[in-house]
């Protein structure tokens, strides 16, 4: 590629920093623009100089834009197109919230080989996922679009995403080079509203919110995107410190960083960067290499790189990082890789991929409550069907983008066909409401002020509470919702948040038991939103409560502190006992193993996620009083008992100080092992081992 780069003029490798949408090369393509990348002020020829494309529409549109590309560009250095795979492509998957309560990184990767292998026969090369987001605000609408609130959790999920979108490698066909997103802290934003200020500690950064981004980054991920927000007062866009000190340099990310939406000329609204001039300069030389959808690269700096103002190595590592990833993809063997409409008409919502979306729709559904076991309900016997979400097919969520809600059953389809489903409830032996929220009510620029449960889906539930039978509640829903009010009126609660293509058959299958629910909680539910934000992992603070019987400790007048449903949490047709811990040494020195003795005490097979949870007792720093660590999806035939078993390693003792120095101590650590954050087994080591 330097070969290619030493023949490339100033302009043309700037062109190459540049995204924009593919409107701009095929004038009559649907507009998908709004907003800034409708005056992108570039000529026509440098518009033919641009490098990548936000987003196409399908195989010809492709064809099309990157044949009309070729036939104007001097050197022939293909587009690269890249949209938001985020949960599927056509068949969708359900929102990453929704995946990550699976606990089943496996699940993560088929979702991601899926879309990929579906997406790149329309020509897309590059998806911007995994969203690595930690996110502890469910009022933050992009909450849905998150692995949650855990670092850990992150970490593997955002790990196996990349996994699965690249494959073994990306120059094969069927593979999505993967850009983890938003570097850094987007889920922090105050008071969850969208795009708002971010004001965190270098050590929070480090200790708690980095975690998703270096799992993408250790699994390779080709691309990260910067984020909207600020990091220290500077917009992460242009922050020399998160992406030349922090990203490239302790993160050892290699691969190309892109901003997000217009985020070079927010700089200028942010308040820093004073021009657009400016804006393109404070980027550059923090180490942005593609601006998406506004034109400064080119339009602002050819002359300071022409007179030598700017050290051209600047302008060269940036444009061979570019010009090296559509090697790698193989766009100069063909610059039409992959995109077939006869492929496109095979793999796209092909009854294989359907079957696989079932499966991790299965899996991604929680069960809150249950009382009494109404559920698993008999199919025979008689369901009053209701509620605001019976009838909707457009249970995909946020980000499904290419999916069509259309070719998606609704409830009341599929009960008819597996359920005996009676016009009036005096006759039926259930109740099933569908409630929760619409599918445009999460997602980007949908924070909300409001999480409770619907007050109008509330006062109808009430009412029917009146005929006495049993009530199951089905809730869908893009972020956790304050269920506080509306807990004791039903009987049992089925969250399925939004399962994409296969959501209807896969609720109404968990309702009759062809599938046992074996989600846990990847983010906690507030038991009012005056909690939030509420999570598991958080500090002891020098009063803790249950420390002190007097009031002067850490808590509210009208609530309790723990979330009204914790991280890790959901319950089974099954019923999972677990027993003391088994450990040889209380006193280790290395990496050591511990058992526990878990039991299927039912007749009812099914998934058990037994988690791992670790505390440092004294720290350098005050630490959580748990942090997950490990964590196994285990299956148990009927009264089935397993030993399970724990490699306990001294990374897992490892934390940042406040001077983010990595360390291990001496000393006592506690460990926790059981079916969420709140209900373990404890034992008490003691670290003798090397410190750090
Ligand atoms: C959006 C989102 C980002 C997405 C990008 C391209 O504003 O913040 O996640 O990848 O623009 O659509």
């Amino acid at each position: 590629m330097i070969s290619l780069l030493n023949k490339m003029t100033v302009e043309e490798k700037l062109g190459q920093l540049v995204q924009i949408a593919p409107f701009f090369f095929v004038r009559d393509l649907k507009n998908e623009l709004y907003g800034p990348a409708t005056e992108l002020g570039l000529s026509l020829e440098q518009i033919f100089l641009t490098g990548s494309v936000l987003g196409i529409g399908s195989p010809e549109e492709m064809i099309e834009v990157q044949k009309r590309y070729l036939d104007n560009s001097r050197l022939k250095i293909p587009l690269l197109f890249m949209a938001d795979i985020i949960h599927g492509y056509q068949t969708i998957f359900p929102i990453p919230l929704a995946m990550a309560c699976s606990f089943n990184p496996e699940l993560i990767k088929t979702m991601a080989r899926i879309s990929a292998v579906e997406a790149q026969t329309s020509g897309i090369h590059i998806t911007f996922s995994p969203m690595a987001d930690i996110v502890r605000d469910p009022r933050w609408g992009r909450v849905m679009e998150s692995f949650g609130e855990d670092p850990y959790l992150n970490y593997v999920l955002s790990y196996y995403a990349v996994k699965g979108y690249q494959n073994d490698n990306i120059t094969k066909e069927g593979s999505l080079g993967a850009c983890a997103k938003h570097f850094a802290g987007y889920g922090l934003v105050e008071s969850g509203r969208e795009y708002n200020t971010v004001d965190i500690s270098e050590y929070a950064l480090r200790q708690y919110f980095l975690a998703g981004y270096q799992g993408a980054i250790d699994a390779g991920a080709v691309m990260m995107m910067t984020s909207f927000n600020l990091f220290e007062g500077i917009p992460a866009t242009m922050n020399e410190k998160l992406l030349k000190e922090i990203l490239r340099k302790e993160m050892e990310f290699k691969g190309v960083i892109i901003s997000d939406y217009n985020g070079l000329k927010e700089t200028m609204i942010h308040g820093i960067s004073s021009s657009e001039k400016e804006a393109a300069l404070n980027c550059m030389k923090a180490g942005l290499d593609i601006e998406m959808v506004s034109g400064n690269y080119i339009l602002r700096l050819k002359e300071d790189f022409d007179s030598g103002k700017l050290p051209m190595s600047l302008l060269d590592e940036a444009c061979l990082r570019v010009l090296n990833l559509k090697k790698e993809i193989g766009l100069f063997d063909n610059p039409f890789k992959g995109v077939s409409r006869d492929k496109h008409n095979e793999v796209v919502l092909s009854k294989k991929h359907l079957d696989e979306a079932l499966k991790v729709a299965y899996e991604s559904i929680v069960l809150l409550k249950n009382d009494k076991d109404v559920l698993p309900i008999i199919a025979k016997n008689k369901v009053y069907a209701c509620g605001p979400n019976l009838h909707t097919n457009n249970l995909n969520g946020a980000w499904s983008w290419h999916g069509k809600s259309n070719s998606n059953e609704t409830y009341h389809d599929v009960l008819k066909e597996k359920c005996n489903i009676v016009k009036n409830f005096e006759e039926s032996d259930y109740i099933v409401y569908f409630g929760g929220e619409k599918f445009n009510e999460s997602g980007e620029a949908k924070s909300k002020t409001n999480i409770d449960f619907p007050i109008e889906q509330l006062e109808e539930i009430i009412k029917l509470k009146e005929m006495s039978k049993p009530i199951i509640l089905v809730i869908n829903a893009g972020r956790p919702l304050v269920l506080t009010a509306i807990e004791k009126h039903v009987d049992s609660i089925l969250y399925s948040w939004f399962l994409g293509t296969k959501n209807a058959l896969a609720v109404v299958g968990t309702l009759i038991g062809d599938n046992n629910p074996s989600g846990k909680l990847a983010i906690s539910f507030p038991r009012a939103l005056g909690q939030v934000p509420v999570y598991y992992n958080h500090l002891p603070t020098g009063r803790p409560k249950n420390d002190y019987d007097n009031e002067y400790t850490t808590g509210y007048i009208d609530s309790e502190n723990d979330p009204l449903y914790c991280f890790g949490f959901g319950l089974s047709y099954s019923k999972f006992e677990y027993d003391e811990l088994i450990i040889k040494e209380t006193t280790v020195e290395d990496d050591f193993t511990l058992k526990i003795n878990v039991k299927n005490d039912s007749f009812m097979p099914g998934f058990e996620t037994i988690q791992l949870y670790i505390k440092d007792t004294y720290a350098h720093v005050s630490r959580p009083v748990k942090e997950l660590k490990s964590f196994q999806k285990i299956w148990f035939n009927s009264n089935e008992v397993k030993e399970v078993s724990f490699k306990i390693t001294k990374e897992m003792f490892e934390y940042f100080d406040n001077k983010s120095k990595r360390k291990i101590d001496h000393g006592e650590f506690i460990v926790y092992v059981g079916s969420s954050s709140s209900n373990v087994k404890m034992v008490k080591i003691n670290y003798v081992g090397k410190e750090k």
